[in-house]
């Protein structure tokens, strides 16, 4: 009848540490969910999120939120600046929606340079919404190379990779219902040869 489960506090094998609990996830997105309902009372916004890393965390945080409201992706892409292609995101899936006049809150797993987000912002912003305001679930301020102001922040996260609760590597780990750290001999095993990357 199935797998045993794992053993009370057992880790998957490759995770060294986990950074943030689900229970912890949990909580911060009810509150980001609150806020943002008090911020936005007598308006509809429109929920736009980057696919794919954002998914687990959008689904969760429009639960969170107690107004009425209308979601939307885009995809980019983004290739490796140590590649030689100069760090260039192109948009390989756009929203649906127009954006032109409506309050948009722009919703992104994790910020690290703040490169992928600056390009997407500045892109949008043409487009001329009502407002347009920045949800991340998770930041590290210390690599971050772009000033962006973000209006929703859950977690300062160190400079380490993280993976779980939609966050990746290489395409592994998104299942993971916690953030955890990988292990070195993980990332050393999957590491896939420099060139083309998607994130998200
Ligand atoms: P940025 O353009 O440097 O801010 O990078 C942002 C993107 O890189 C995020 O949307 C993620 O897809 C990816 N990323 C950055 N840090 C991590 C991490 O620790 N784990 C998984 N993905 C990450
Ligand atoms: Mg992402």
């Amino acid at each position: 009848m199935g797998e045993p489960e794992p053993a009370e506090g057992a880790l998957p094998d490759d995770i060294s540490e986990v950074l943030i609990t689900e229970q912890e996830i949990e909580a911060r997105v009810a509150e980001m969910g609150a806020q943002i309902t008090a911020d936005y009372t007598g308006r509809r916004p429109l929920v736009v999120g980057v696919l794919k890393g954002v998914y687990m965390f959008m689904a969760d945080l429009v639960r969170a939120i107690e107004i009425p409201v209308s979601v939307d992706f885009i995809g980019i892409t983004r290739y490796d600046p140590s590649a030689g292609s100069g760090g260039a995101v192109r948009f390989v899936k756009d929203v649906k929606t127009s954006i032109q006049g409506r309050h948009v809150i722009f919703v992104e797993d994790i910020i690290d340079t703040g490169f992928s987000l600056n390009y997407v912002i500045n892109s949008l912003e043409t487009r001329r919404p009502a407002s347009l305001k920045l949800c991340v679930l998770f930041d590290k301020p210390r690599t971050r190379v772009f000033d962006l102001e973000v209006a929703y922040t859950g977690f300062e996260l160190p400079d380490k990779h993280v993976v779980g609760y939609g966050l990746d590597y290489e395409g592994q780990y998104r299942h993971l219902p916690f953030v955890g750290v990988l292990k070195d001999e993980a990332i050393t095993r999957r590491r896939l040869p420099p060139g083309a990357q998607t994130p998200g």
